[in-house]
């Protein structure tokens, strides 16, 4: 059954490259899922874009001695071109804050929501750096966390336990910009009521199928907890304004606006396709499933207050999925763009091609639990399973073909017991393939496609077609002609994985009726005998660690 999805991938914060972190918790994952749903004939509209509002981009500025702006495209094009490079193509990369009509998007958000007596104002008590003359929201403060004691929560979350509180509960406080103690002063800040919807919330989240259980019960945790108020205005002048008069100089938080960059990035997309409403359906139909892939640190927003803010607005559709990841440690260490430790695509990308990158992140993508990269692994990865299984399964395979058998698949199928039983192993990896993708468990998913494609080797050792060919001709051209269906299948099913090797490999046999077609054509006979085989030589070479 084929069916409509709206895929996002969370929106990076515009002041950083990708690191691989990122890439193999969020980016990665989505772009393999989306290639697995089109692949399988659903319509799939998939949208990213960068987060531009908020503290995290001020303080980039400010570092930088520039306008948050500047901040913002500089780090934009970069991201767009870093995914890219990777093969991860989203429908539409825009930004929180030059997509038309976000602003107004959220500001509608922020209204609908008022009047429903969902957010009110409050006088609150924040911090207020008077050597910097300023209020300190969220990252300009950080501190000791209320809630784990960790020493360095920042203002707005806590990274050691995920979890979010009003600022002013922190311990020991100090300013970001000069390190000086803050004061605490009285402000005016409107806050999302959350506890209004802490039933609904849980009889959604209850009733939700396949999620992740970290996803659901941290979720659910929380509900427990009791949802407190959360303060949606900041005192800053880099944002969204703050939709009324008596609120002049604040905009709203960067959580609040930014999710809603799902929605609005999706009308502009359709915009610039000339069909201006063609957004509804993705968001407004409910047999549409909206599927958000995030790292566990975001799990908060998208699991509680983004799917609150979506109920207050009573219009548009509640997430189907979200599988939130762990994180991809590097050398046992948290990536980490600020202490230069770790490695951007643009850097792994100088020395390996982007399906060598995107395999090892898929066979060690943090799914469960977080993983390391190393480059070592990254060598022992791709050459284990790359070249000396895969790799090696379509070279022997092809080349046997070439020379015994003038490049064309054998004729035969006599022996069809054995044949009836490779088709089965065939069809058997494809239907474990699909069931891991359908929850995106991606590592899951490629460790299906190598494992067929060891079976592989193992048929072509058994059956021991230099020696048949002599003694059993017929015998000899079934094998060759049932192998090169299981070459053929492995192919297709690590397209959504490695997209250029896939059709590189694909490119070996006669076209087919397209990927849906021959992705349910597995477990019969493709092929006839007689068909060409174009084989492309040799797809995985060993690689060698590169010098540091
Ligand atoms: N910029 C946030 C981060 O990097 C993620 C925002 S996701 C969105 O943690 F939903 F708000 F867009
Ligand atoms: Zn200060």
């Amino acid at each position: 059954m084929t069916r409509r999805y709206l895929v996002t991938a969370a929106l990076p914060y515009a002041n950083n490259k990708p690191h691989l972190g990122h890439v193999a918790g969020v980016y990665l994952p989505a772009d393999i899922y989306v290639r697995f749903l089109r692949m399988t004939g659903n319509d799939v509209v998939f949208v990213c874009g960068s987060d531009d509002h908020g503290v995290p981009i001020t303080i980039s500025a400010e570092k930088e001695g520039c306008e948050p702006q500047e901040v913002v495209s500089r780090y934009r094009a970069a991201q767009e071109e870093g995914f890219t490079s990777l093969g991860i193509e989203f429908d539409i990369y825009s930004g929180t804050s030059t997509c038309p009509g976000h602003g107004d998007l959220s500001s509608e958000f922020f209204l609908t929501n008022l009047e429903k007596g969902n957010i009110e104002a409050r006088d609150t008590m924040q911090f207020y750096c008077q050597a910097c003359r300023r209020f300190l929201p969220d990252r300009y403060v950080e501190g000791i966390c209320p809630l784990c004691q960790a020493p360095d929560a920042r203002g707005d979350q806590c990274d050691s336990c995920g979890k979010g509180f009003e600022q002013t509960l922190l311990t020991e406080p100090r300013c970001v910009g000069c390190g000086e103690t803050p004061e605490t002063r009285n402000t005016r800040q409107w806050f999302f009521l959350l506890d209004r919807f802490e039933d609904a919330l849980r009889e959604w989240l209850e009733s939700r199928e396949g999620w992740r259980e970290n996803v659901k019960n941290f979720a659910l945790g929380l509900l427990r907890e009791g949802l407190p108020p959360r303060s949606i205005t900041r005192d800053l002048s880099w944002g969204v304004p703050v939709p009324l008069e008596e609120a002049d100089g604040k905009v709203l938080y960067v959580w609040f606006d930014a999710p809603v960059g799902y929605i609005s990035f999706t009308r502009e997309l359709f915009e610039k396709r000339g069909d201006p409403e063609g957004w509804r359906p993705y968001w407004q139909d409910e047999e549409t499933s909206l599927v958000h892939f995030l790292g566990k640190d975001n799990i908060l927003f998208h699991a509680v207050i983004w799917p609150a803010m979506l109920l207050g607005r009573g219009d548009f559709n509640l997430p189907a999925n979200i599988p939130a990841n762990e994180f991809l440690n590097f050398k046992g260490e948290k990536f980490s763009k600020s202490k230069g430790h770790g490695v951007t695509a643009e850097e792994i990308l100088a020395l390996y091609s982007p399906d060598r990158v995107r395999y090892y992140l898929t066979a060690i993508a943090p799914e469960n639990r977080d993983t390391s990269f190393t480059w070592e692994d990254f060598i022992a990865r791709n050459n284990d399973d790359l070249s000396d299984v895969v790799g090696n399964l379509c070279h022997r395979v092809f080349v046997f073909t070439d020379r015994y058998f003038d490049s064309k698949v054998p004729a035969g199928g006599e022996r069809s017991e054995h044949l009836a039983r490779i088709l089965e192993v065939i069809a058997g990896a494809r239907d474990s393939w699909r069931t891991s993708l359908e929850a995106c468990r991606i590592r899951e998913a490629v460790g299906a496609v190598v494992s067929l494609a060891r079976e592989g080797n193992r048929i072509f050792d058994a059956a021991q077609p230099w020696k048949s060919r002599k003694e059993d001709a017929e015998g000899c051209g079934t094998d060759i002609a049932s192998l090169l269906e299981l070459v053929r299948a492995v192919a297709l099913l690590l397209t959504p994985f490695l997209p250029e090797s896939g059709k590189l490999l694909r490119g070996a046999f006669p076209d087919g009726d397209g990927l849906k077609s021959d992705l349910d054509a597995l477990g019969e006979r493709t092929l006839a005998g007689g068909d060409p085989i174009a084989p492309p030589g040799i797809v995985f070479p060993r690689l060698e660690l590169a010098e540091d």
